[in-house]
């Protein structure tokens, strides 16, 4: 089964033909309006959301389809303690396609293993967002006309910032990409994205704590909430929540045609007056949203009406031999999951895990 978990489910040929599928949507509404008729979307929201659930359902009603889930893990029976397992199998029952945001990372891709329909990680803790990275793109490439050669400043929180590890993640495989990561020190990215992405596709990059600095060579600046969620104490969210305010200032020193992207929800991190600045393109990004979501559900939902091909899989994997150690991991709360790591660096006996990928070492074999 076709399931969207990390943005490298997709191939850059792939990701060309949502965008064309968005653009051709935008430009002909109408030819798509019953292309869903008979078809339903679930959405299983664990955590909080109003752009990706309400324009995942939208992107549905527009094509024709209907739309059953839940908004909150409260007012489902996770509340009376059914694992993600379990409810993948149920709502495989009712519906034909899943789209799941959880705060454990790696629960859409628990799902994806029990279900028999296609699912959609709609983020997944401090993890991935693939469906943001979809509009981030559709919108890079509306506004810039392509997504090679451009120079990106991500600024604010790269350390939980799931969407930015998604897009840095996408961006890399297009040629002349040049990145800037704005942060403090506290909310770096993560060595596991920086190696694991940056150097290992050779992407120049460089680090600095001044957005001020790095304003005047980029392309586009994509800002990032706080994430005050996955802070463990308030404290240091109070510290550093206010680390960059973009104002119409700042904006002064960039070149006139930067794009600024945002995924929202923004808290102060971009001033209300900088809303009106041509360059401000945060509000058509998640309209941008809603059509790759569209191109996605009929992408999928066409892709398993198909007959499966599967592929050989011929990596090594070490089963319940070490416990991942992150603990944002759905490991941690579903207590029937196998520990899984699957080998990724031989020379180095480094490991990954299937769900989240914290890396380990294990030198047992
Ligand atoms: N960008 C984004 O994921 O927004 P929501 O949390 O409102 O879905």
């Amino acid at each position: 089964m076709r399931n969207l978990i990390n943005i490298l489910d997709l191939s850059t040929e792939e990701i060309q033909g949502l965008m064309d599928t968005a653009n051709d949507i935008i430009a002909h509404p109408a030819a798509y309006a019953e292309k869903c008729r008979g078809k339903k979307l679930a959405t299983l929201f664990f955590e909080p959301s109003t752009r990706t659930r309400l324009s995942f359902e939208a992107a549905m009603y527009e094509l024709g389809g209907n739309v059953l889930g839940f908004s909150e893990a409260a007012s489902s029976s996770s509340a009376k303690g059914e694992s993600v397992a379990d409810t993948a199998k149920i709502l495989s029952c009712y519906a034909d396609i899943i789209a799941m945001r959880h705060p454990k990372e790696g629960a859409p891709y628990v799902a994806s293993l029990n279900a028999s329909i296609p699912v959609i990680n709609a983020g997944d803790g401090g993890h991935n967002h693939p469906t943001q990275t979809l509009a981030d793109l559709l919108t890079i490439y509306r506004e810039k006309g392509r997504l090679d050669h451009l120079t990106i400043g991500l600024c604010g929180d790269l350390k939980y910032g799931r969407t930015v590890h998604s897009l840095l993640e996408a961006m890399s495989r297009y040629e002349g990409i040049k990145v800037v990561l704005i942060s403090p020190e506290e909310l770096k990215l993560p060595s596991y994205v920086k190696k694991g992405v940056l150097v290992e596709k050779g992407v120049e990059y460089i680090q600095t704590t001044s957005l001020e600095e790095a304003i005047p060579e980029l392309d586009i600046l994509y800002m990032t909430r706080i994430q005050r969620e996955r802070f463990p104490s308030e404290e240091e969210y109070f510290r550093l929540k206010d680390s960059y305010i973009l104002t119409p200032e700042k904006m002064q020193a960039a070149k006139a045609d930067m794009c600024v992207l945002h995924p929202l929800p923004r808290v102060n991190e971009i001033s209300v007056a900088v809303d009106s600045d041509p360059r401000a393109c945060y509000f058509k990004q998640a309209l941008y949203g809603k059509y790759m979501r569209m191109a996605l559900i009929l992408k999928l939902l066409e892709e398993a009406d198909k007959p499966e091909k599967p592929e050989p899989d011929e990596g090594l994997y070490l089963r319940n031999v070490i416990k991942c150690r992150n603990s944002r991991c759905i490991t941690t709360t579903e207590q029937e999951l196998d520990h899984v790591f699957k080998l990724v660096n031989r020379e180095h006996d480094l490991y990954r895990c299937i769900y989240c990928e914290t890396k380990e070492k294990y030198h047992g074999i």
